[in-house]
This record gives structure tokens, C-alpha cells and sequence, in this order.
């Protein structure tokens, strides 16, 4: 089982990392920034007869996981209905291969009929930055103009929608969208991303993988709270693991009210030990001491990695810029 789609401070490369930090024994899980789950996916092959309780600010992820847990056939009829509407549908480009000196050279060029229309798109430009999607979508289907007509759909419609059809609409664009991330719109609150780069070949998601979440999710107790409304679930013979965003890492917040944050997530950390739980949290480190002067009496390990993220430049040779960083892991103790 893997995450069912990539999340911002996703944890799946640091699994290895982490393991021989992570517990043997532990009767429930509580994660309370849940995310894409990447922890979630160890303990439940660890130990898939504990309890669960999964817990994300963020209430459209949460719905996903709530309609696969207990509407499965209805979220996957929805899906596929519009997996086979986008596949059907011509790509914005095509991959062209020539062999020059005996070496193959791979290039993706604009597909006619599937590479954006620009002058169409000027033309049914709407106010601010939106465009009629729908009559866009008509004069020239490809699976462009229908992720972004499926996109307006959702955005204009969810909150009349039953929960199993908001989740999978919502599924179906984080598959089709840019890079797979998740992107809001500031006054809506609501999944914006631009669509991505349409390569699908006959299937936009694993549903194998998402037969296995349904699976797994039978013992979860699924949330969409603040944090700090998990700690009732927390006792002795938990295991908690607490994975806030980053330190340095929130658009909006101040360094002020940053820290702030970051010193709850430590006392919550503090509190849920007080009961008796196993406690790890992570985070990163911004070569200030932060966590190393509010550790307390718990251990502090550091990882050091690299990452990738977004639409990076590309350098001369074709290769993308990676950054380094220093991972720590605060342990209860
Ligand atoms: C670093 S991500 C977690 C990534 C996750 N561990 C994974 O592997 O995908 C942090 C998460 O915390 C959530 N979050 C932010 N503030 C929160 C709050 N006050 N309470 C609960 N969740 C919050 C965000 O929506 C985000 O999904």
C-alpha cells in the first residue's frame, strides 16, 4: 500500500530513515496531520489490528479517505466514469523518438487538437482569471479543456454534491493536476492546481492501491479537526506521530506566529507522552537550536536530505537543482 496521492512534506522517502525509531508494539495510531499518510501505510502493516485515528486540517483530503472507507463501489463508478471521458480524449502532446549518430532522442512536441488553443482560450476569457471552460470544452474537447471544465464543475458545485462525489471529482483532478500537488485558492479555500502534463496511458490511478486504503481503513477513525482535538485518542500503549508543516514553511504565517505553532505542536507532543504514548515528531531544521533547546528531556536525531520540488529550472545538462536540508526527529523519552 502507498500513499493514495503525493502530499507537500510527504514522508515515504524517509520510511527507511525513520524505521528503527518507529515502535514494535502499539495498540493505536494517531496521526494528526495526516496528509497522504505516509507513516499511516507502516502501521498498518505492522500492526493492521490496531485502532486508527487519522486526523488533516484539510476537510477535502479527509472526504477521500472517508468515501473509500465506507462508499468504495460509488467512489470508484464516479472515477472511472470520468477516467474514461479524459482518456478518450487527445493529450496536449505527443512523444516523437529519432535516432541521430545511432542515439535516440525522445522529445514530447504540441498535438494538434490536444495542445492548448490560445487564441480560443483569449476569446472565452471570463473576469479575472477564469474562463467559460464549458463552451471552451466544446468547440475543442481534449483532456485539457476537460480537466479544467471538471475543475469549475467541482469548484461551483461541491457543496451541493453528496460527499463520495466531491471526493472523487476531487481525486480525479489531484491525478490530472500539475505534479499530482495540491494548490488552493486563497478566497475559496478549494483545490486550484493547473493541469498537469496529461501523459495517462489507459488509467489515471492505481485502484488496487485504493481497494487496499478501503481495506485498511476499516479500524480508522477519520477526522478533519485541528491537532489539538486528537489528544482524547491518545493513551498508554499509543503510537503518535506528529508531522505539522515545516518550520519556515507557511505562506501566511509570520516567523512570530510560526513559532508559536510550533511550540503547541511541542506541548501537545508533551501531553500525549504525559499519557503514556509512544511520541515521534518531525520536522526541519533551521540551523537555530529551536527544537534542540525545546527537546526537554526527549532525543533529537538529524537526517540529512535533498529534495525536489515543484517546476524547478533546469540546469544546461538536463538535470534539476536538488536542495539540501536537515531533517530532525524529536522522540519521546
Ligand atoms: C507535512 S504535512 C503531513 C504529511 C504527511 N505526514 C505525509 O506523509 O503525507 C502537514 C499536514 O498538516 C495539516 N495541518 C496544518 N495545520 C493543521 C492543524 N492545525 N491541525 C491539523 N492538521 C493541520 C496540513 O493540512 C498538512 O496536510
Amino acid at each position: 500500500m502507498k500513499p493514495l496521492f503525493m502530499w507537500a512534506g510527504g514522508k515515504t522517502k524517509l520510511l527507511d530513515t525513520f524505521a528503527e525509531h518507529l515502535p514494535e508494539n502499539f495498540d493505536t495510531y494517531v496521526e494528526p496531520f495526516f496528509g497522504g499518510g505516509a507513516v499511516f501505510t507502516w502501521a498498518y502493516a505492522k500492526n493492521p489490528d490496531a485502532k486508527f485515528v487519522i486526523n488533516d486540517i484539510n476537510p477535502h483530503i479527509m472526504e477521500i479517505y472517508r468515501a473509500i472507507k465506507g462508499d468504495l463501489q460509488e467512489f470508484c463508478t464516479i472515477l472511472d466514469d470520468l477516467e474514461a471521458q479524459y482518456i478518450s480524449l487527445l493529450p496536449p502532446t505527443y512523444k516523437k523518438t529519432t535516432v541521430i549518430d545511432g542515439k535516440k532522442k525522445t522529445k514530447w512536441l504540441p498535438l494538434e487538437g490536444g495542445a492548448p488553443d490560445k487564441e480560443l482560450e483569449k476569446k472565452y476569457k471570463l473576469k479575472g482569471r477564469t474562463y467559460d471552460w464549458d463552451k471552451i470544452y466544446e468547440i475543442r474537447p481534449s483532456r485539457r479543456t476537460f480537466f479544467f471544465k471538471t475543475r469549475s464543475l467541482y469548484q461551483e458545485n461541491l457543496h451541493n454534491w453528496s460527499e463520495t462525489k466531491r471526493a472523487a471529482y476531487l481525486y480525479f483532478l489531484m491525478k490530472t493536476g500539475f505534479n499530482g500537488v495540491w494548490q488552493a485558492k486563497k478566497s475559496t479555500g478549494l483545490y486550484n492546481t493547473p493541469c498537469g502534463l496529461m501523459r495517462h496511458k489507459d488509467s489515471i490511478y492505481d485502484k488496487k492501491n485504493v481497494v487496499s486504503w478501503n481495506a485498511a481503513l476499516q479500524n480508522a477513525t477519520i477526522l478533519s479537526e485541528d491537532f489539538k482535538e486528537t489528544l482524547e485518542h491518545a493513551s498508554a500503549g499509543s503510537f503518535v506521530y506528529l508531522d505539522p508543516p515545516y518550520r519556515g514553511g507557511f505562506a501566511d504565517y509570520d516567523t512570530v506566529k510560526d513559532d508559536n505553532f510550533q511550540e503547541t505542536v511541542i506541548s501537545f507532543f508533551e501531553s500525549c507522552k504525559n499519557k503514556g504514548s509512544y511520541c515521534l515528531l518531525s520536522n526541519r531544521d533551521l540551523g537555530d537550536n529551536f527544537f534542540e533547546s525545546r527537546k526537554g528531556t526527549n532525543k533529537l536525531v538529524y537526517f540529512n536530505v535533498t529534495y525536489t520540488v515543484g517546476r524547478k529550472k533546469k540546469n544546461i545538462n538536463g538535470s534539476h537543482d536538488a536542495t539540501k536540508a536537515t531533517e530532525i526527529l524529536m522522540i519521546g523519552s
